[in-house]
């Protein structure tokens, strides 16, 4: 589980965070946007290095911007633990990737919703972590967009098994089980945490139903 930070009181965030904590969040995830590659713009390095004293959770970024390489370092530094990246912002990925791995960071790749999977499958040995989304980037609270659950599937067979495959856009107590059910490992959601009166609560809730999805194919929850 990868609560997405986007979907809090920003006005509360030490306290939302440490809700999640306790909650079971397994990653923190980070929405980073610049109001270039993505019509919005979230927050950036600063607030990330203020939040990372407080809480353990491992810190997931996601960035959404045009120049993934250029900013790459100043989230590193800010206690990021992965970096993922668009893949529509790059036609070298490859060079991106060897850069934040050269930082001490694992990487990742993102493709939005309509980016086939041919598009990073030269680099899919090199990366930690692959993103798929399944709503178009930019803001949280939007519809899930099942069309993009035959690329996890896909991917799901390309993918060791140290790799992690994660899904972000419209996760919630309708979504969540279909999208185990086609292999993601990793579940970002915002609203369907954040948004509800009892984050904590809604957290018990998604990953019971994520384990319950997993349990019914036979896989083993972890
Ligand atoms: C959107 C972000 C998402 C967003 C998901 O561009 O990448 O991580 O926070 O929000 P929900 O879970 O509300 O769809
Ligand atoms: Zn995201």
């Amino acid at each position: 589980m990868a609560p997405s930070l986007l979907a809090a009181d920003f006005g509360r965030l030490r306290e939302q965070v440490a809700l999640v904590e306790e909650g079971g969040a397994d990653l923190l995830h980070l929405d980073v946007m610049d109001g270039h590659f993505v019509p919005n713009i979230s927050y950036g390095p600063g607030l990330i290095e203020h939040l990372r004293p407080h809480t353990k959770l491992f810190f997931d970024t996601h960035l959404m911007i045009e120049e993934p390489k250029r900013y790459a370092e100043v989230f590193a530094n800010a206690g990021s633990d992965l970096i993922t990246f668009h893949a529509e912002v790059t036609e070298s990925p490859e060079d991106v990737i060897e850069h934040i791995h050269s930082l001490g960071v694992s990487a990742g790749i993102s493709i939005n919703p309509t980016t086939p999977v041919s598009a990073i499958e030269r680099v899919l040995p090199d990366l930690e972590l692959v993103l798929v989304m399944s709503i178009w980037p930019g803001f949280g609270g939007q519809a899930f967009m099942p069309e993009v659950l035959a690329k996890v599937e896909k991917l799901r067979g390309m993918l060791r098994p140290d790799q992690r495959l994660e899904i972000d856009g419209g996760i919630n107590q309708n979504t969540i089980a279909q999208a185990v059910a086609a292999g993601v490992d990793t579940l970002v959601a915002g609203s369907a945490v954040f948004g509800k009166a009892d984050p904590v609560e809604a957290m018990s809730d998604l990953r019971a139903l994520a384990e319950a999805s997993l349990t019914s194919e036979g896989r083993t929850p972890s």
